[in-house]
């Protein structure tokens, strides 16, 4: 959907202004006017994912070079910390790595795919083979990322935009990105990680409870990266052109990194985690 390439283009948005209507359409995303909401519904209504890398060719192997894995698709990069794996892998292949740093090779190589093929859905055969336990871990990893380190950088770009648009932009701006801020944390810390991560340790244990079940987490899993996207649009397109340009293009491509690397996570979660926790669901007594 976007090519960052497009976002060195200096278009004349001088005249651009929020159309300022209704503050809220939901309790959820906060909008700005009417031609926005249509904008965005037009812009986001049909696709969901955020492709920024081409397709690959091959799937990844075990035997894969670790450093053609990196080369063919940079976003891996930033799996590497999630799952503890330290650079100066020199020319070992995956599962020399993943063993060197006491990783579940099948795991890493499944995550890896989720982030290369958009087509990518393991089979019951290949999930069979995942570990629970440190797929658990990666998700927690992976949250500790984006609250620790991707949205506090975002956060400083922002507050620059906030103090230079003023009083007329700045509130709104700010309200929007509280109230994105809000979501995600009900989302991630107090859902997931409160909720759902614990009963699936519990049944991990063995502790069956019949209050809640794996298909209510499925039923109410949202995305948080579109909202993300509506603040990289407002940020581009209807803020005057001559407030920090440059820092709004720069924001924009961290937005559209966290927003893929989110979108990668929540297959993760649909694909890989649900599968497995209805399988212990049906198999335990
Ligand atoms: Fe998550
Ligand atoms: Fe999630």
């Amino acid at each position: 959907m976007y090519d960052k390439n497009l976002l060195q283009s200096n278009g004349d948005s001088k005249n651009c202004e929020i159309p300022i209507g209704r503050y809220f359409v939901s309790d959820r995303i906060p909008i700005f006017g009417d031609a926005l909401e249509m904008w965005i519904f037009t812009t986001f209504a049909t696709s969901k994912t955020v492709n920024i890398m081409p397709r690959k060719k091959k799937p990844f192997s075990k035997d894969t070079k670790f450093a053609e894995l990196l080369t063919d698709d940079r976003r891996l990069l930033q799996l590497l910390p999630r799952f503890g794996i330290g650079l100066g892998f020199g020319d070992r292949n995956v599962d020399q790595v993943c063993q060197m740093n006491q990783v579940n090779t099948d795991l890493f190589l499944m995550i890896c795919e989720i982030y290369s093929d958009n087509n990518y859905k393991p089979g019951q055969n290949e999930l069979q083979h995942i570990d629970m336990g440190d797929l658990l871990s990666y998700l927690k990893a992976s949250h500790q990322y984006y609250l620790d380190e991707r949205f506090p950088h975002i956060e400083e770009h922002l507050q620059r935009i906030i103090k230079a648009c003023g009083q007329k932009y700045g509130p709104m701006l700010s309200h929007f990105y509280d109230e994105y801020k809000q979501e995600v944390m009900r989302h991630i810390k107090y859902y997931e990680e409160e909720v759902v991560f614990p009963y699936i340790e519990a049944l991990l244990n063995g502790k069956r409870t019949d209050s809640y079940k794996i298909d209510e987490f499925e039923h109410n899993h949202t995305n948080i990266q579109d909202t993300l996207d509506d603040m990289m649009n407002i940020l581009l397109k209807y803020l005057p052109g001559d407030i920090l340009p440059k820092e709004r293009i720069e924001i924009s491509y961290d937005i559209m990194e966290l927003s893929d690397d989110l979108n990668r996570h929540s297959i993760i979660e649909e694909r890989i985690l649900i599968p497995n926790v209805e399988s212990l669901e049906n198999t335990q007594p």
